[in-house]
């Protein structure tokens, strides 16, 4: 569980409450729509890009991994015993390649967690091991993008919570310092972590930062990680939004643009796109549990469903035991759900004909022969902005009863929605055999389609 996500406040706990001393103000990207002069927000290119992956893993492997409880969250004074960290097994290899079997393209590691211990050989204070370097160099080896989990607001080990060092009394194992150390110890950590380990994709700060930590922390990822993607709250200046749960479900329509942890806003001039994290073991547990029971397959490709299908990449745990392996039942999910996308959605049925058709916004398929298909992926091409309002796809359908043996039949609606961003998938309620797809669009801009495409999946997971 990541503490300040569950708290109402979200995301911006922090991020925000620093909104109104920062010292110049976000500047969003945008155009203006030649059709009606609404603002189109306008994506990085690694904003794009990190959509591309689809697929990443948040690595859970640190001190928490040896203690029963999901981290050191909302206990203010649990300080683990730092001899419990036993990586005696860890082979970052071995988890690349199970992210690899997942079809996974970014690994962001947790290098600090609440409980305050590193996982990478810091100067400042010494209280680690080091994962971090063997983790960066696999990653680079799979070509996996790899990037670093902080959290700058937690941190027991120092005593500290909501970014600010307690006065209470020091528990067991805690250090005393100022708030003025701790500012200057979490520069250094991250400098650390982001001057040694190469150009990173993804960084987390998980809750944010403190006020009088803002300037220093926005310098140092300007100076030295501008192209990584910063997760977190999208009107202060990170890249990606939190789709507001960690069940990996975003609502049904998801917007590319807004900055609230939600499906987003068309209207919004921030493209700011939503990034689905969740689990693979049950009850929203993050390190590794013992006998902790995993989610079914059929919950997991749902999963994939409504977090990628719905324009949200898809952060998914990985969980390394104590010994630093991933268990055997865990690598079986992830090659299992890694096999059911590259065999469903990575292949799509090819028709004789596929082409935007000459009214403005319609994409057409055309088959040789009738052709069963359950479900239809739609990408929209967002390098001038997300500009598709909705959809409708059509489909010549020849096997309904009413088609009466002929193949000259009506166009039917087989499913619509609004927002596609970067990728949409609708699955029907069951498989049907037709000859054309048409699908049309209602938008701000005339749209480009990446993509579209139909598919045969099977019933995994719906009758
Ligand atoms: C701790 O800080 C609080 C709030 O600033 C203050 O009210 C309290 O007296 C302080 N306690 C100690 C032991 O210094
Ligand atoms: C990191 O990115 C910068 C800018 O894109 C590039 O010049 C540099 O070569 C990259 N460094 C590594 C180690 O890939
Ligand atoms: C956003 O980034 C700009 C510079 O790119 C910086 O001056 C500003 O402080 C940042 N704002 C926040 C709220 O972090
Ligand atoms: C098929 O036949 C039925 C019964 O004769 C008729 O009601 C229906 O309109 C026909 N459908 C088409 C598409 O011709
Ligand atoms: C989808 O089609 C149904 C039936 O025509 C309609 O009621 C609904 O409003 C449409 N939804 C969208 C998002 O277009
Ligand atoms: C969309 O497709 C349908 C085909 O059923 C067609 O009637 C309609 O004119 C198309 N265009 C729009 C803008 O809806």
């Amino acid at each position: 569980m990541k503490l300040l996500y569950t708290l109402p406040a979200g995301a911006c706990l922090f991020a925000c409450a620093v909104a109104s001393n920062a010292p110049k103000a976000y500047e969003p990207k945008y155009r203006l729509s030649p059709i009606d002069g609404s603002k189109i927000a306008l994506p990085t290119a690694e904003q794009l890009a990190f959509q591309d992956k689809e697929i990443g893993v948040l690595i859970h492997y640190n001190i928490a991994t040896d203690i029963g409880s999901d981290g050191c969250n909302y206990d203010p004074k649990l300080v683990p015993d730092q001899a419990l960290f036993n990586p005696a097994l860890i082979n970052t290899d071995q988890s690349m390649e199970r992210i690899t079997a997942l079809g996974g393209k970014y690994a962001t590691l947790v290098a600090k967690h609440n409980c305050g211990f590193t996982i990478w050989p810091t100067k400042s204070p010494a209280h680690g091991e080091s994962v971090v370097e063997s983790f960066v160099e696999s990653a680079q080896k799979y070509r996996i993008g790899h990037g670093f989990y902080y959290s700058v607001v937690v941190n027991n080990f120092l005593n500290v919570q909501n970014a600010e060092v307690l006065n209470t009394s020091l528990a067991w194992g805690q250090v005393g310092i100022s708030d003025s150390t701790y500012g200057q110890i979490v520069f250094d950590q991250l400098t650390e972590l982001w001057t040694q380990y190469g150009n990173l994709t993804e960084i987390w700060l998980d809750g944010g930062y403190g006020s009088t930590q803002m300037n220093d922390i926005q310098s140092l990822l300007e100076a030295h990680q501008p192209q990584a993607v910063v997760f977190g709250a999208c009107d202060k200046n990170s890249t990606f939004r939190w789709i507001g749960k960690e069940t990996g479900e975003a609502p049904e329509e998801t917007w590319s643009t807004g900055t609230t942890s939600d499906g987003g806003d068309p209207t919004s001039p921030i493209f700011c796109p939503a990034e689905c994290d969740t689990t693979l073991q049950t009850d929203d547990r993050w390190f590794f549990g013992v006998d902790q029971p995993l989610r079914s397959i059929e919950e997991m490709i749902d999963v994939y469903h409504t977090s990628v299908g719905r324009n949200c990449v898809l952060e998914l745990d990985l969980a390394p035991d104590r010994g630093g392996l991933i268990p055997a039942r865990h690598a079986a999910c992830y090659k299992k759900l890694g096999d059911f996308i590259r065999s469903c959605c990575d292949k799509p049925i090819a028709p004789k004909d596929t082409k935007p058709k000459n009214e403005a916004g319609s994409y057409s398929l055309t088959f040789d022969f009738p052709t069963v298909i359950d479900r239809i992926v739609l990408m929209e091409d967002q390098t001038n902005g997300l500009v598709i309002r909705s959809y409708q796809a059509h489909a010549k359908i020849v096997d309904a009863e009413e088609a009466n043996g002929t193949l000259n039949v009506p166009w039917t609606l087989v499913s619509n929605g609004t927002s596609v961003g970067h990728k949409k998938i609708d699955f029907f309620d069951k498989a049907i055999t037709v000859t054309d797809v048409l699908v049309n669009s209602t938008y701000v801009d005339i749209p480009k389609w990446r993509s579209v495409s139909v598919h045969l999946c099977g019933s995994l997971t719906y009758n």
